[in-house]
């Protein structure tokens, strides 16, 4: 029936591939920052909660669907949701998110993983090792960015450079295939990260008390104050929306990247053991390192009183500015801001690539066109698309992306799959199918938690989300006047590229619909 598609070298590779889209600027930046602003050690409880309720069932629903649509040449939602519901006619463009939203989240991601690759070029250089203070670290941020010219950057230039560079190695692993491209970079990257997180954790661990003078900003009360649980925060909406976003976003789940992954494994393989394998590596990346480093080493440097704002202050200034500053302390400071920055351009381009693996797999097998026109296709496409993310950074354009990309539409998604698998499909034919030669054996109790009580989860968080959260940012209510055109623009341009999306998905089908016309027609003449 279907072309033979491409598919995983070894059962190795597509954990470690999984594991790389999972591990992400999420583990290391987005996770402590969360935890620090959300109750500490008691966000782990809402976290956890999420995690068995949401993240682990429907981290194995996509590795089961995936796997079902490979075995009819589908490795993206469209076709997989189409062969899950056969009668319903219009199941396929809810399946548009599933190549639309890696697409999105990809033209703002790698925009921001060249950042890492160029501050790693110029931790090596120096060019950054002298400043010592916060708001000379933001300027730098600033002059690279091309948001500000100032002393160090002239225009965003050599953010340019970097972003081409960052772009070409993206495209290039995708070119390669899923095992010889992706696997590769995964079995590569995957180790050697490791080694930097392990690195950089015992600097962390053995920073005790460097300034004697003040003997209260030392290692032990850094990690007091990320972990010290206030359980008063449990009482608090938000804690609950924020935990449940986080296990969403540091999976990639609700997306369709795993979706895409795992459509090239074989009918035979098992999902059980090596999507729990998966998961759990992600968690002791989040946890254990994502947990240990930023916060803890920013509380040393900085003391009690200044962390409370650091920890607020966002992702990209714990990244970008509070790091470099803290590493410029140490001895070897050039060394450890190349490994810091290095480590997270490693966990950024194995999560890219996965990112855009759904739309190269939707050209590729709804189109019967080979991988090297896809990429290219794919390639042409999102080079475009990422220019207004580099030139309108400022205006809101990043966050805008990230707000429909990274948030909105992986709940809408997740839940989708969730009916879809558990009621239309059928609980009693999903638990078979992902039982499919698994390694392992779900406990039962699962059963009833996916049919249940995973949907109702993601029902009530929908629903809080968008009465608390989305509501006023949908409004644009934080958004400045000036700053409006450029988000409804964004808008706009999301939508059309939605319609594109949904509208090629018509094309295929209708061409679908033809051949299997003109074969009956033919078989009937004979
Ligand atoms: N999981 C990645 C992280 O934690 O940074 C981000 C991500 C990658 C989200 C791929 C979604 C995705 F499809």
């Amino acid at each position: 029936m279907a072309k033979q598609r491409d598919n995983w070298g070894s059962r190795l590779g597509i954990i470690l591939a999984v594991a790389g889209s999972a591990i992400g600027l999420g583990n290391f930046l987005r996770f402590p920052a969360k935890a620090a602003s959300n109750g500490g050690g008691a966000f782990i409880i809402p976290y956890l909660i999420a995690f068995f309720f949401l993240g682990i069932p429907l981290m194995w629903i996509e590795w089961t669907l995936g796997r079902y649509g490979g075995g009819f040449g589908h490795g993206t939602a469209p076709g997989i949701f189409h062969n899950i519901w056969r009668k319903n006619r219009f199941i396929k463009y809810f399946g548009v998110i599933g190549i639309f939203g890696p697409l999105v989240i990809f033209i703002y991601y790698t925009f921001i993983e060249s950042w890492l690759l160029g501050y790693s070029f110029f931790a090596l250089s120096g060019k950054y090792t002298a400043i010592t203070d916060q708001t000379v670290m933001q300027n730098f941020l600033r002059g690279y960015q091309g948001v500000q010219n100032n002393e160090f950057f002239n225009g965003p230039g050599w953010a340019y450079v970097f972003f081409l560079v960052t772009f070409v190695l993206n495209v290039g692993v995708i070119y390669y295939g899923i095992k010889g491209g992706i696997e590769r970079l995964c079995k590569l990257a995957m180790p050697l990260l490791c080694v930097c997180g392990i690195i950089l954790l015992i600097r962390v661990l053995t920073l005790g008390t460097p300034d004697p003078a003040k003997p209260d900003w030392n290692i032990n009360n850094g990690f007091g104050f990320l972990w010290n649980p206030d359980f008063s925060a449990l009482k608090s909406a938000k804690v609950w929306l924020e935990a449940t976003g986080q296990i969403f976003f540091t999976l990639s789940l609700g997306i369709g990247v795993i979706l895409t992954y795992a459509s090239y494994l074989k009918k035979g393989d098992d999902v059980v053991l090596s999507g729990l394998t998966a998961a759990s590596t992600n968690e002791m990346a989040e946890i254990i390192l994502g947990g240990s480093i930023v916060i803890p080493a920013a509380f040393v440097f900085f003391g009690p009183v200044a962390i409370e704002s650091i920890a607020k202050s966002g992702t990209f200034n714990l990244g970008f500015v509070t790091m470099p500053l803290v590493l410029n302390k140490l001895p070897w400071a050039q060394a450890f801001a190349f490994i810091w920055f290095f480590l997270l351009f490693l966990a950024g381009i194995t999560s890219s690539v996965s990112l855009a693996q759904p739309a190269v797999a939707f050209l590729e097998d709804e189109f019967d066109i080979s991988r090297r026109k896809a990429v290219a296709i794919f390639g042409a496409a999102t080079f475009l698309l990422c220019q207004p993310g580099i030139f309108f950074l400022k205006n809101g354009v990043v966050d805008e992306l990230d707000f429909w990309g990274g948030t909105v539409f992986l709940v809408i998604f997740g839940t989708i799959e969730v009916i879809l698998f558990a009621w239309v499909f059928g609980m009693n034919n999903a638990w078979d199918e992902i039982h499919k030669g698994a390694d392992m054996r779900i406990p039962r109790a699962y059963k009833f938690i996916i049919k249940y009580i995973t949907p109702l989860f993601l029902f009530i968080i929908l629903g809080a989300w968008f009465l608390q959260e989305w509501i006023p940012v949908i409004a644009m209510r934080n958004v400045s006047a000036a700053d409006r055109p450029y988000v409804l623009g964004t808008r706009i341009g999301l939508l059309a590229l939605f319609s594109g999306i949904a509208a090629l998905v018509k094309i295929a089908w209708r061409k679908k619909e033809n051949r299997r016309q003109c074969r009956q027609e033919s078989a009937r003449s004979n």
